[in-house]
């Protein structure tokens, strides 16, 4: 099969197309999936760099989620059977290849209503977005909520979730495109995160009474300043970060205010709240309100550009993926 390989860590040029990698075998409670789309996620940009080389091997295929097709599957799988649509969140070979292979337990039926590049979707951006908003922020109809950093894929499906829920949503972008996309995926009130006085916008929308719940993606950025646009009792949920940030904790004390980090996690300990949450996502496909957004896609081929996009590209627009034909 075709297989993007990393055999060392660098920049997005060490991603590259093996013609002749060897389909991997199934073992007994996994599956084969030939693949229909990949997703890009940022976290694969940063392990493609090197950051966690002493925990990985090379060579290296990314990749955690996909769409695709049950080709194979070992002989203890009792949920799946050949030709089952489905989607991953978790793969042990990775999914930036024509075939993945996932454990049981992350593997999810794909409903009819999505295609391979919106199941491509759904693991890393909607699981996370459920376990950030209901599960650790515990988000609630009525409340306001604030997506800072909702253009990515992430973003939009947090989004998605609120507005579905019944909270009044707030979004943030860095161009105009993405405060258009935005406002199209549920949110009340758009604002731009490159301009300076933005915050102040946002309490002016608030009428001055702050956010419930802020879903975060640039907490080093940040931090402190949705600390200030905190409502009493109101709830910080970190998502992404990439540096260390400088807050003033006084500003909690009043307040009361709670920052959370998310992670969703895998294994028995992360079974009970994944099943939840794969129930949550298939009942918003099936009520038609989760509706992937892909802003760009690119062959195998096409893996450094997609990894320079997700790192350095204009501006978020939804999901990056890869199609596999
Ligand atoms: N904790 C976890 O388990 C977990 C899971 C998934 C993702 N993450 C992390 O969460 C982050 C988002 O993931 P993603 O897949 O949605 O990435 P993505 O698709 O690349 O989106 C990144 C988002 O961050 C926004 N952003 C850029 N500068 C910002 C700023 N100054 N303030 C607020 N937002 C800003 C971007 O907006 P513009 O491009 O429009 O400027 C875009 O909306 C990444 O750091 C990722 O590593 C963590």
């Amino acid at each position: 099969m075709r297989a993007v390989r990393v055999t060392e860590w660098g920049g997005p040029e060490v991603l590259k197309v093996h013609p002749d990698v060897t389909i991997p075998e199934p073992q007994v409670n996994q599956i084969l999936i030939k693949v229909g789309a990949s997703g890009v996620n940022p976290v694969e940009a940063y392990k493609r760099t090197g950051r966690d080389a002493k925990s990985m091997s090379l060579p290296w295929t990314p990749g955690t989620d996909c769409a695709g097709t049950v080709h194979k599957i070992g002989l203890a799988v009792t949920n799946f059977k050949p030709g089952d649509r489905v989607y991953t969140f978790g793969s042990v070979t990775g999914t930036y290849a024509e075939y993945a292979i996932s454990t049981e337990d992350n593997v999810y039926l794909l409903p009819d209503q999505l295609d391979f590049k919106a199941g491509a979707a759904l693991g890393v951006p909607y699981f996370t977005a459920y376990r950030a908003l209901i599960q650790r922020a515990r988000a609630e109809a009525g409340q306001t909520v604030l997506v800072h950093g909702a253009s990515g894929s992430v973003g939009i499906a947090t989004l998605q979730f609120a507005k579905a829920y019944g909270m009044t949503v707030l979004g943030t972008a860095g161009t105009p495109e993405g405060m258009q996309l935005v406002r199209e995926n549920g949110a009340k009130f758009v604002f731009n995160h490159r301009q300076d006085g933005y915050m102040d916008e946002i309490m002016t929308a608030t009428s001055g009474e702050g956010v419930d719940v802020i879903i975060e993606m640039l907490a080093d950025v940040n931090l402190q300043k949705d600390l200030e646009i905190l409502a009493p009792d109101g709830v910080v949920a970190v998502i992404g970060s990439r540096g260390t940030a400088e807050i003033k904790p006084a500003l909690m004390l009043g307040k009361e205010s709670t920052i959370i980090g998310v992670t969703v996690r895998g294994g028995v300990k992360g079974q009970k709240s994944r099943k939840v949450i794969s129930a949550a996502i298939n009942a918003g496909i099936q009520s038609g309100w989760i509706k992937p957004h892909i802003g760009k896609e690119f062959s195998l081929e096409g893996a450094p550009q997609a990894h320079h996009e997700i790192i350095d590209g204009p501006g978020a627009l939804g999901r990056i993926v890869l199609t596999v034909p």
